[in-house]
């Protein structure tokens, strides 16, 4: 026994593991079976609500779209609650969209895109007195929002914060389209939409028609929305960009082809050369401005650069007045143009329209200095954006004081219409210093052959 013990002992043990067993079993056949049942029933319950899913959508996909259509909702284009900080980020024109920003490339807004998740830009209202009652929103082209009109090819919506007539202005509006143009193999829009704080605007100031004629190979076409009857309906676009941030973003290298490919176009359109002129002439233009910030004297100024440009062989002076010449006539001269003279203003715009390097002198009337703010730099900036050198600016230390004592916005006004004196001691050190600076490089660029060169091309990348 003692010998079988172990046997009967490990038998008992292995009939106790087997009732065991058995057991476990049925528990386990039992609750799978219960695990079975419940999971059926949850089951047939997600299949019927995914039925129900599926019903609706095949039965029924137009209701669907309806429902994407009616889903469409327009916010006003100028968003009140960022009147505070109007231009930085988001900006308050269109406020809920972010830029589509590219290390050094131009700041925008694409749409259809992926950003976008497909959907088109829709714009609706004519407002031309309050941007707050203009609006935008997004739509699938499947559901584009009740009774909208769909503008086919591409659309280019303009925002500007100042306007659309001042060169400057302007130009600071037109040029990162011109950036956007040059990066997509020269796509030219059908349309402009043009925006000053969110309310509509339906032209350019001429200077700035013909400069995007000139650069786009097509007068612009500024969108009235004539044909809209009814101002409740909105319009949507088969493709558009929007840009709100002007040059933003952009790097040096990208600001100087923009305005390298301008300029280049602008002569072509104009009939002027586009090679830069290889002789030692040096070409000293007086861009002279009547009435507000006008020379007091222009005989006595045109007398003191006359009398330096003759001291320096090969340099011809050239007077000219901005108000009465022609887009292209501007163009033509400051082809020729290696110095331009001028008091601050709009005409000053007109510098990138030299060849690369030229200088400019610029004059400013007494107050500006106290009261102008960061504006009075913008020419600083335009000569480094497009590559001119900005030779530093002449401020009239004379004049009559502001009446005005506190008043800031009355005293800007009072000083921008101010004239500007002379001093012939300084304005003839200055024109001699730039003169000889000009002239000897000038010959160190003619001696490395390096203006022989053409300046510009006009293509895309
Ligand atoms: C825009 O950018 C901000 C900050 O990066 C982010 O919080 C916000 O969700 C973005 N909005 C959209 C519509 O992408
Ligand atoms: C669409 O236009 C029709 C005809 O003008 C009009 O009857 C209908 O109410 C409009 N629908 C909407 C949603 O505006
Ligand atoms: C440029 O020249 C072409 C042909 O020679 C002429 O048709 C065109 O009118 C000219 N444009 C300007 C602005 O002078
Ligand atoms: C303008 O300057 C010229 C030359 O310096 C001088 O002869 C003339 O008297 C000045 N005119 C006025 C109105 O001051
Ligand atoms: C241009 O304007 C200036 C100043 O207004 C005037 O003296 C000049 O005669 C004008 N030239 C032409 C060609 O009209
Ligand atoms: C402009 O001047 C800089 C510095 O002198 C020179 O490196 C550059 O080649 C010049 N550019 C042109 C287009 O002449
Ligand atoms: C003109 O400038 C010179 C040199 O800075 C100065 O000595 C002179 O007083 C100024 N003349 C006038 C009339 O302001």
């Amino acid at each position: 026994m003692d010998k079988s013990s172990p046997l009967p002992k490990s038998f008992k043990q292995d009939t106790n593991l087997c009732y065991f067993s058995k057991l476990c079993l049925y528990m386990l056949v039992i609750c799978s079976t219960l695990l079975l049942l419940s999971q059926i029933q949850s089951l047939q319950q997600s299949r019927n609500l995914v039925f129900k899913y599926i019903n609706l959508a095949t039965q029924d996909p137009r209701s669907i779209a309806q429902k994407l259509r009616d889903s469409v909702t327009f916010l006003p284009l100028k968003d009140l609650r960022f009147a505070n900080q109007p231009l930085d980020g988001h900006t308050w024109f269109m406020s809920s969209m972010n830029d589509t920003h590219e290390e050094g490339e131009v700041q925008h807004q694409y749409f259809p895109s992926q950003s976008s998740k497909g959907r088109l830009l829709c714009l609706k209202g004519r407002d031309t007195h309050d941007g707050s009652w203009n609006y935008y929103a997004l739509a699938w082209p499947q559901a584009l929002p009740s009774n909208a009109t769909l503008m086919k090819g591409l659309t280019f919506v303009a925002y500007n914060h100042y306007n659309f007539e001042n060169i400057w202005h302007g130009l600071s509006a037109v040029t990162p389209f011109v950036a956007w143009h040059r990066k997509n193999n020269c796509q030219t829009p059908a349309r402009w939409v043009l925006y000053y704080q969110g309310e509509l605007r339906f032209k350019m100031g001429t200077c700035l028609n013909t400069l995007t004629e000139a650069t786009f190979g097509q007068a612009p076409y500024i969108e009235g929305f004539k044909d809209i009857e009814d101002d409740s309906r909105a319009v949507c676009f088969e493709k558009a960009v929007v840009m709100r941030h002007n040059e933003g973003g952009m790097s040096t290298e990208r600001r100087l082809q923009v305005y390298d490919h301008v300029r280049c176009k602008a002569r072509v359109y104009c009939n002027v050369s586009i090679e830069r002129r290889a002789n030692q002439d040096i070409g000293m233009t007086l861009l002279m401005r009547t009435g507000a910030r006008s020379f007091r004297n222009h005989t006595a100024v045109i007398g003191i650069f006359e009398k330096e440009c003759n001291k320096v062989k090969g340099c011809r002076l050239m007077v000219a007045y901005s108000n009465n010449l022609t887009v292209c006539e501007q163009v033509k001269l400051m082809s020729l143009t290696d110095i331009l003279i001028s008091p601050h203003g709009a005409q000053l715009t007109n510098m990138f329209l030299m060849d690369r390097n030229s200088s400019v002198m610029e004059f400013f009337p007494k107050g500006w200095l106290k009261v102008a703010g960061v504006g009075q730099y913008v020419y600083h900036w335009l000569a480094s954006w497009s590559g001119m050198r900005h030779r530093g600016a002449w401020r009239d230390p004379d004049g009559e004081n502001c009446p005005y004592s506190d008043d800031n916005s009355r005293c800007m006004s009072f000083y921008k219409n101010g004239l500007i004196r002379h001093n012939e001691t300084q304005f003839a050190e200055w024109a001699r210093n730039v003169l000889i600076d000009v002239k000897t490089k000038k010959s160190e660029e003619e001696a490395s052959e390096q203006r022989l060169a053409p300046i510009d091309t006009c293509d895309c990348s």
